[in-house]
């Protein structure tokens, strides 16, 4: 069932069908590359497949693999960067209580999942190291690669504690590894110290790689139905390849985007009205950002987490530069049914919405800023999604994904490599390595 709608209707003031109809010809061109596999980075769209062509014993054993950490640690690490980690915490904050972490472990379901290796910050990983102290830990250390330094760093730091607290082999009872399939640093590490390992197949790149073991791994042990995600994808990657685009709404999304960009709207703002969406909108920003930043082009991926930043952002949004146009997740059924208390000395004049529910009272704050943002000439497009659950989650992770690469090809970029990340690497690598001597 489609849970995803996309109402389209606060840009047609900006873009006129005949201009929609324009680029018609584009997008098709734009699928036929990714169908018959003639684009550019056509040895990487493995993660079209990943929904339907399931390695079901692969599935079995991420299962059984998270129901033993769950049985081993208090603490689960995360360890990984960019695509090797925004999937999976995105996934992880909107399915599991906002305090999660804070909850005794009595009222937990899942151990305290923390995300590490996706900084340099000396301090962060001090404090983490401090907070494990008296904890039983156990790591995924995930990276495609196997080489990049901060997973690598904040790994060796954490090996090394594990191995003096559990001993070499107690540690690696602990220590699950996620790469590639054949190279890299840390798959000769796992295969040293024999820890389990999952493969990141070959043609799926970091920022695609949510629906492998990469996100699934982590989501089951958070206690997330992963089937069922993948179930969202798989019925996505049917009805996102239709060539009508008046039935394709993924393509549609696509189009809309590439034409307000022609029009000089070349910052999109993701946003929501639901606090946990917040790293699900930092993955859009990795997906797009590096899929279409190159060669000069590309619309800048920004977030937006409403009502929150509209006491920082809504000026600028309101009356700023005229580039920005906005894309709104609105979920439609909010299940927390919480109603505003009635107070007798109502001193903070607020009766007048007692009784209301939160949730009702969040959707005027959303209707009145999308008409007052149209209206102030930002154009904004809405992905209504009829309940927040793993089922359309997975639906809408397939969406951005497919617009993403549409995109990408009518911009006339290859969207699956990252050419310009190497740049501040090569700099830091040689500055680190004049510092060694
Ligand atoms: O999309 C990508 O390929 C990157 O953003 C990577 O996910 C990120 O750089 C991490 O790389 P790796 O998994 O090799 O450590």
């Amino acid at each position: 069932m489609q849970g995803i709608k996309v109402d389209f209707s606060n840009v047609k003031k900006f873009v006129s069908d005949e201009e929609l109809s324009l680029v018609t010809n584009d997008i098709m061109r734009a699928h036929s590359m990714l169908e018959n596999k003639s684009g550019a980075g056509r040895n990487m769209l493995g993660w079209l497949d990943l929904p339907s062509n399931r390695d079901e014993a692969e599935l079995e054993r991420i299962k059984t693999c998270a129901d033993r950490i769950r049985k081993q640690c208090d603490v689960f690490i995360i360890v990984g960067i960019g695509g090797s980690y925004l999937g999976a915490k995105a996934v992880i904050d909107l399915f599991t209580d906002t305090f999660s972490n804070m909850l005794p472990l009595s009222k937990r379901k899942a151990p305290e999942i923390i995300f590490a290796g996706n900084n340099l910050s000396g301090k962060y990983l001090r404090n983490l190291i401090e907070y494990i102290e008296d904890k039983e830990v156990a790591i995924n250390v995930i990276s495609k690669s196997g080489k990049t330094l901060e997973p690598a760093i904040a790994f060796r730091t954490l090996r090394t504690l594990l191995e003096q607290k559990y001993g070499i082999r107690g540690a690696a009872e602990r220590i699950y590894v996620t790469t590639d399939s054949s190279t890299g640093l840390l798959l000769n590490i796992a295969k040293k110290q024999e820890y389990e390992t999952f493969v990141i197949p070959d043609n799926v790149g970091g920022r695609y790689s949510v629906l492998t073991p990469v996100g699934l791994l982590p989501m089951a042990v958070a206690g997330i139905n992963f089937e069922d995600i993948l179930d969202g994808a798989q019925f996505a990657s049917h009805v996102y390849n239709d060539t009508n685009l008046e039935y394709n709404d993924c393509y549609k999304y696509a189009a809309y985007r590439n034409i307000l960009y022609m029009k000089g709207k070349d910052i999109e703002l993701l946003g929501s009205y639901e606090p946990s969406f917040k790293y699900f909108i930092e993955w859009f920003k990795q997906l797009f950002g590096e899929s279409e930043g190159k060669n000069g082009k590309g619309i800048f991926p920004a977030g937006v987490n409403y009502t929150t930043d509209l006491h920082s952002m809504g000026q600028l949004i309101q009356e700023g530069k005229r580039n920005l146009f906005e894309t709104i997740i609105n979920i439609e059924l909010d299940r927390s049914f919480i109603e505003l208390p009635s107070m007798e000395d109502n001193l903070d004049e607020l009766n007048y919405l007692a009784g209301k529910d939160i949730d009702y009272i969040n959707k005027q704050a959303f209707l009145g800023t999308v008409n007052a943002h149209v209206e102030g000439g930002v154009p904004n497009i809405i992905i209504n999604i009829d309940d927040l659950n793993e089922y359309n989650i997975g639906q809408l992770i397939f969406f951005f994904e497919k617009a993403c690469a549409i995109s990408g090809y009518i911009l006339g970029v290859n969207p699956f490599d990252q050419p310009g990340v190497e740049a501040y690497k090569k700099n830091m690598m040689s500055l680190l390595t004049i510092d060694k001597e």
